[in-house]
Order: C-alpha cells, then structure tokens, then sequence
C-alpha cells in the first residue's frame, strides 16, 4: 500500500511516515507507546488549531459577530481549558463539573455557557453568581427555579428550542424531535420569553437549538436555523427582548473511517453560516446578533489518537482474528453504545499488506467490550502498538472504571514536544472514594 492510500484526514496532522513507521512530528508512535504505557491518548494541538480556524473561516461568512464555544462534553481538562481559552474560544458546559474544570482552567466566566435539561438548583445558583455568560433555559420548570433565584445582578438568559426535526443520526444522539427530552417547543418558548420579561433579575439575550451529534446533511441544521430566527422576530414583535446571541449548536460530523463523507470541516462551517446570514436576512433583516457555533466533536476529534499494546490473540477456523488489547469499552464506549466504526494501524507498519480481518476486542468481562468490528491489519504480534484514529472526542469524557480498569493518560504534542495533560489513574485513585463504616 502507498502512503498515498493513506487516508490522511482521520489522522492529526503532525502525523507522517518515516521508513514506513508512524510518526507524530519527530515521534515514533511505537517507540512513543512504549515509552508513555498504553493504553494512552495523545492530542495534537495543530490539528485542534486547524479545526478552529475552518470555524472561523466558516463565522467569516456571518456579517454580524461570531464566537465559537467548544463543547466540553466531548472531552475536557484543565489543561485542554487552558489551551482553549487562550485561544479566545467559549465553552458549553452541562454541569457543576465543567463549570468548575473550565473555571479553574482559565476560562473567564463571560465565555461559558450552561446547558443541560435538568440543571441542579446548586449549578443554577452557582453559574449566577459566576456571572456566566448564559443559562441556556430548557424547560418551564427549570425557569421556575430561576424566578427563585436571588443573583448579585441580572442573569443572561437564552432559550433553547425544540424545533421538532429528526436528525439523520444514531437514535441516542437525536435532540430535536417532538418526543426529546430537549427543549421547548416555540410556543412554550414563547411563553418562557413572556415570563422572562416580567423578571427584574432575569434578561432574555439568545436563543438556542441543538439537534443532534454527527450530522453530515446540513437541510436539518439549516431548518433548525430557520425555526430559531422565526422565534427570534415573533420576540422582537411582542417587544419581549433583543436577540443578541443566535446559537445554533454542534453536530457537524466528523469522518471516522474513510467510509464516512469527507467534507472538509471549513466547508460544512462555511455553508452553515451563509445560510444563517441568509436567513437572517430573509426573514428578520436588521443588525446582526452574535453567532454562537457550539462544536465538540469537529473541534476534537481527529486531534485525538488512542493508543494501545496487543496482547492475546485468537485465530479463528476461517482464518480471521480476534485480537485483544489492554484497553477498550472502559476507554471507548462508543462501539458498543451506537456501534460506531472506526479503523486503526499497526504504528510499526502502517501501511503493510492486510493479511486478513481482524476484531479488536478489549480486556473486559463483556462480549460487548470492542473496540472495532472488523478492520483489516498485517502480520501482528503480541507487544505491537495498536494506533485508533479520530478518538479525542467522546472516549474519555464517556470513559469508567468497569472492571476496576485505571482510565488512561492523556498527552499533548504541541511544537514538536510531548507534554502531559492527564496522568493515569493508579489504584489509590481508585480506592479513594471507599468509606469503611461497615463492619
Ligand atoms: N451543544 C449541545 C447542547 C450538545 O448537547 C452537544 C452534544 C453539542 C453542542 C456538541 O455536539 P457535537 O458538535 O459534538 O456533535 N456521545 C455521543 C455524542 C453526544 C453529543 C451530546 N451533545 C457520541 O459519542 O457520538
């Protein structure tokens, strides 16, 4: 196989070949694996700071102003905050968690927005005393708590709005469908927006939709889009409040395997804001609000690479194997909550002739516990270092301790240098929370 069958966009860009061996700038990915345990997850700032630049490109296209908050719940750390707030980014986060993560990591409480359908009354009351940048409300109920609320100054509010759209993705990740559990329908929105006004401590200043994770067909994204600017002129005609921030959300898709469309990320964001811009223009006209894109996924995705070190392997009568790795459902559980695919390389011989097809399975109690269905691999050995592709998003924030398995360590190679941005868990950490009343 040539490196030009290689398919480069599911990997970080520092990655290249070097005598047919994997490589992330100057480091061998075997070597690299060895040196740092598996299984572990390495980031690449470059490709993070590629992804922010297709969104700003694509904001480029809003003729009103634009800011892009990541969603944290894809993966995040202090560190990853860190990095993410120096770069002029917002966050979303969803609860008193990544509150406190993106608070302690840098982040400026005016950038952080709080989503979530069952906020705690405690997150309320502490986003409100932060001075955060919106509570994005859900529902009538969680308004209520907010009416209650006794803030040092006025609460930013947005609305997050059931738009009742079916999104072409896996059933768990749909959020905007009549029958969700997300959102308000517009006319409960509505409702919300006249309740809002008659408020002193609370103000109405976005409006939100999200309708789901994994999107490649933007006509659903574009309709939701609509179904917020609608909303956005009937509350200016009622005189209930100025929509200053628009946020349409996440979801763009990210390939995983060279079978998934491979759009480039600049392009999706780009054809996303123009027919925001344009729907904006049709239908409300006057100055521009500010435009909130919410990515996780797109934003981290494919900085991300899992790697691991090949243990047991089975070969079964047809010839295929079962190949058995040190980490697995307990580090991604993404194969075997929606089946999702992905590919991987052996990091010694990347692009070697396929001797066959092979099922990468992890070390837990579970038959459900794989990492990949079926991929096709060369000659492997027992110590190999197995190398998963686009894994920065979803697997550790999803990650557990089943099994009693110590979640990974976590990397970043920035510039050429490998630096650490979560260390492993050890079995202290894991001990930590027993209490021994019980006798
Ligand atoms: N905004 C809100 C309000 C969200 O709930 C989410 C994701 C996003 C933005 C970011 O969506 P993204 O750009 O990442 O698609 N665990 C699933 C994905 C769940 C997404 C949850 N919400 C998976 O691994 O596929």
């Amino acid at each position: 196989m040539r490196t030009s069958h290689f398919p480069r966009h599911l990997w970080p860009l520092s990655t290249h070949f070097y005598r047919r061996r994997l490589f992330l700038d100057s480091h061998d990915l075997t070597v690299l694996g060895r040196r740092l345990g598996t299984p572990v997850y390495l980031y690449d700032a470059a490709t993070i700071d590629h992804a922010i630049a297709a969104y700003r490109h694509g904001l480029g296209v809003w003729p009103g102003p634009g800011l892009i908050t990541y969603a944290s719940k894809a993966w995040l750390s202090r560190p990853l905050a860190h990095l993410l707030a120096r770069r002029g980014l917002g966050l979303d986060v969803a609860s008193q968690g990544e509150l406190e993560i993106a608070s302690r990591g840098g982040f400026d409480a005016g950038l952080l927005h709080v989503h979530g359908n069952n906020k705690r009354v405690e997150l309320l009351q502490r986003a409100a005393e932060a001075g955060v940048g919106a509570i994005v409300v859900d529902n009538l109920y969680e308004l209520s708590l907010l009416e209650r609320l006794n803030p040092p100054a006025p609460v930013a509010l947005w609305l997050r709005i059931n738009p009742d759209l079916l999104a072409p993705t896996h059933a768990y990740r749909q959020t905007g469908h009549h029958g969700s559990k997300f959102g308000m329908a517009v006319e409960e929105a509505l409702a919300a927006a006249r309740r809002i006004a008659a408020i002193p401590h609370l103000r109405l200043t976005g409006l939100h939709v999200h309708i789901g994770s994994q999107i490649f067909e933007l006509d659903p994204l574009a309709a939701s889009i609509d179904r917020l600017i609608e909303l956005a002129v009937r509350i200016e005609q009622e005189g209930l409040g100025t929509i200053e921030a628009l946020s349409p959300g996440g979801g763009l898709g990210t390939p995983y395997t060279p079978a998934d469309p491979a759009v480039p990320l600049h392009r999706l964001a780009a054809r996303l804001c123009a027919h925001a811009a344009e729907s904006w223009q049709r239908q409300h006209g006057g100055p521009h609000p500010t435009l909130i894109l919410e990515p996780g996924r797109s934003l981290i995705a494919r900085s991300g690479v899992a790697l691991y070190t090949v243990g047991a392997i089975r070969v079964l009568s047809d010839g295929s194997r079962i190949i058995a790795v040190d980490g697995g459902m307990s580090d991604n559980i993404r194969p075997a909550l929606y089946g999702a695919r992905y590919t991987a390389v052996l990091a010694r011989d990347p692009l070697g002739d396929a001797i066959g097809p092979a099922k990468i399975v992890g070390p837990l109690c579970e038959s459900g516990d794989y990492l990949i269905e079926q991929v096709h691999l060369p000659e492997v050995r027992p110590g190999d270092v197995l190398i998963i592709p686009v894994s920065g998003a979803y697997h550790l924030s999803m990650a557990s301790n089943y099994n009693g398995v110590l979640r990974p360590a976590v990397f970043l190679h920035q510039r050429g240098r490998i630096l650490p941005m979560q260390r492993r868990e050890t079995l202290d950490d894991l001990m930590r929370r027993d209490v021994f009343a019980v006798n």
